[in-house]
């Protein structure tokens, strides 16, 4: 096919692009996405600090916003993110015990509720674990103990039961401590009925990241159960270098039955949250880079 998404569906997979709601009023970002993708994520907007900016007063209309967009273009849409320990508003940094976790259900709770229907699959968690595969020392962890992960999960899927439920973290881009640690974790949720659905891969990598055990890897989650998805993939660097690491990223998610899909950290080397690099598939100026028809033939 033609485009990314189309070519993607033609698999059963997505293609898609994290993006912001103020861009999708510009000609030249809104073409390329509308033109080449079936997905979207929000890429900052549905995160707690902007859909609870105060205890128990939600603002939706960023999400809603990208949610209605793409729902008038026939695209999906990812959600991202319930709980993380960063853009964490204030009110919440200095919660402890009993009230940050009833502050996290309520919140996982009122998000999954307003956006029930709309979302293919959320990244419940995000970034809990530590390069070593032990668990992050953030504020949830240590108020709440290993279980909040499980009651994060428990309460997604209460409120949202027909979403798809990811673990999504970075640097497990390999089979290494720190995907070693989130497959354990995995592996016991599945032993036990922790309503788990899949696991996100961020990969932000670089022209020169080892991806010699990239397949093998999203292949053994995907043995216990789990869809696996690519979440957040960007790549540093430019021409052939660049072009290969995409390619090996798609080959290796086409090759994988419960890949579900892959999501582009944006579109355009224009707006990037890595300013110093051009790491995405159209170049500043929205043309096509070599990345981009690496991905294209490899989907
Ligand atoms: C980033 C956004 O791209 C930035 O605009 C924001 O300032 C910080 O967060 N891992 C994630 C994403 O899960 O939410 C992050 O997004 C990039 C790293």
């Amino acid at each position: 096919a033609e485009t990314l998404g189309a070519s993607a569906a033609e698999s059963g997979r997505y293609f898609g692009a994290a993006v912001v709601p103020n861009l999708l009023n510009d000609a030249s970002y809104s073409a390329a996405l509308s033109g080449d993708f079936n997905s979207v994520v929000a890429e900052n907007v549905m995160k707690w600090d902007a859909t609870e900016p105060n205890p128990g007063q939600f603002n939706y209309s960023g999400g809603d916003q990208i949610v209605n967009w793409a729902q008038a273009r026939g695209m999906e849409v990812r959600g991202h993110t319930l709980v993380w320990h960063a853009q964490q508003p204030g009110w919440v940094q200095g919660l402890t015990g009993n009230n940050l976790r009833n502050a996290m259900l309520n919140h996982i709770t009122n998000v999954a509720d307003h956006f029930e229907g709309d979302i293919s699959s959320w990244d419940v968690v995000n970034e809990a674990f530590e390069w070593d595969g032990s668990r992050r020392q953030s504020n949830l962890q240590q108020q709440l103990g290993n279980g909040w992960i499980e009651e994060a999960f428990r309460a997604a899927d209460a409120a949202d039961p027909g979403a798809t439920l990811c673990y999504n973290d970075y640097s497990t881009d390999g089979i290494n401590a720190k995907s070693t640690g989130i497959y354990n974790m995995v592996r016991d949720f599945k032993a036990r009925g922790v309503p788990i659905d899949c696991v996100g891969f961020q990969s932000h990598l670089s022209w020169n990241s080892d991806l010699s055990t990239y397949q093998a890897n999203l292949q053994r989650f995907a043995d216990l159960g789990v869809d696996v998805e690519i979440t957040e993939l960007d790549v540093g660097g430019s021409g052939s270098g660049q072009a290969n690491v995409y390619r090996q990223v798609t080959q290796a998610c086409m090759a994988v039955a419960r890949c579900t899909g892959i999501t582009t950290w944006g579109i355009t080397d224009r707006h990037t949250w890595r300013p110093n690099d051009t790491p995405l598939l159209w170049d500043s100026n929205y043309q096509k880079k070599e990345a981009y028809y690496a991905v294209l033939e490899a989907l």
